[in-house]
């Protein structure tokens, strides 16, 4: 894949290509069996690289099978594109004023369609910012949408968003996959060493989904939001590379 840096030059996303098993195993410096690592992949490797450095491989082999080696697929999600019917759905959830305040810092407002069509998306985001949409794998649903932005290749940095419009599939699990779905891109895909993001500090269900899979909390911009004449702060959280190849997320 190839990335326009905002100079008007093409460059790789990164050093490194996603290539074979044994190209991923070199890469990360990782005991490789070629028969066994071709027929189980990448995640097995990971997960044994994960139990070395806790102390042995302790991955149960019987659960390889279970582990996808779909860069794009969770346990209860997967990472779209766009489409055009996206765009009443994210309109609709755009109307639930509590999701928007939770969503960011920015004065909460009912959105139009036209705001949520590809292409206006495709325009605003730029070549530093991927979004995806999360559909679910039981029946092809849009729930929400997932986003890396603000992304800088010369740091190997990116911010991150999430939100699950469908009020119904929250608390559910799906955050957590779709955070461990975009994280192992940023880093397995785009080769970032960080991922980043601010949450504000009211917003309890974002802060423990962010810490299930390996955020740390980094600091705080004190009272930077005022809402409904309350002050909150705004956390900055952030994980790094090798905190999510330690197995930590
Ligand atoms: C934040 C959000 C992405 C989390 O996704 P989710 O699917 O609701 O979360 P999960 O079901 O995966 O739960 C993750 C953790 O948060 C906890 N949690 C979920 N809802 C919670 C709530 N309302 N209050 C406290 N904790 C909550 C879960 O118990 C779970 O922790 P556990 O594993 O220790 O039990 C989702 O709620 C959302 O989109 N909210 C609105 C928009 C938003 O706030 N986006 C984030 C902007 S920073």
């Amino acid at each position: 894949m190839f990335v326009n840096n905002g100079t008007g030059k093409e460059q790789s996303a990164g050093p490194f290509r996603r290539g074979s098993a044994h190209d991923f195993a070199l890469q990360e410096g990782l005991w490789y069996n070629a028969p066994v690592a071709r027929a189980l992949g990448r995640a097995w490797i990971r997960e044994f690289h994960r139990g070395r450095h806790q102390g042995g491989p302790t991955m149960d082999t019987s659960k390889a099978s279970e582990a996808s080696d779909d860069l794009f697929q969770g346990k209860l999600l997967r990472l779209a594109a766009a489409r055009e019917e996206d765009a009443a759905h994210m309109a609709r959830w755009s109307e639930d004023s509590g999701y928007m305040r939770g969503l960011d810092t920015d004065y909460a407002r009912p959105r139009p369609e036209r705001e949520f069509s590809p292409e206006s998306y495709g325009q605003a985001a730029g070549p530093n910012s991927l979004e995806f949409r999360l559909r679910t794998l039981e029946d092809d649903r849009l729930v929400g949408f997932v986003a890396l932005h603000t992304i800088e290749w010369n740091n190997r940095a990116a911010m991150l968003a999430i939100g699950i419009g469908e009020p119904d599939y929250r608390g559910k699990g799906y955050g957590t996959d779709a955070l461990r779905l975009i994280l192992r891109y940023a880093f397995d895909e785009l080769n970032l060493e960080r991922v980043g993001l601010d949450v504000i500090a009211n917003n309890q269900a974002a802060i423990r989904a962010y810490e299930r899979v390996g955020f740390r909390r980094e600091g705080a911009m004190r009272r930077a939001v005022l809402r409904d004449g309350q002050a909150h702060d705004r956390l900055i959280m952030g994980i790094l590379r090798e905190e999510w190849s330690r197995g930590l997320a």
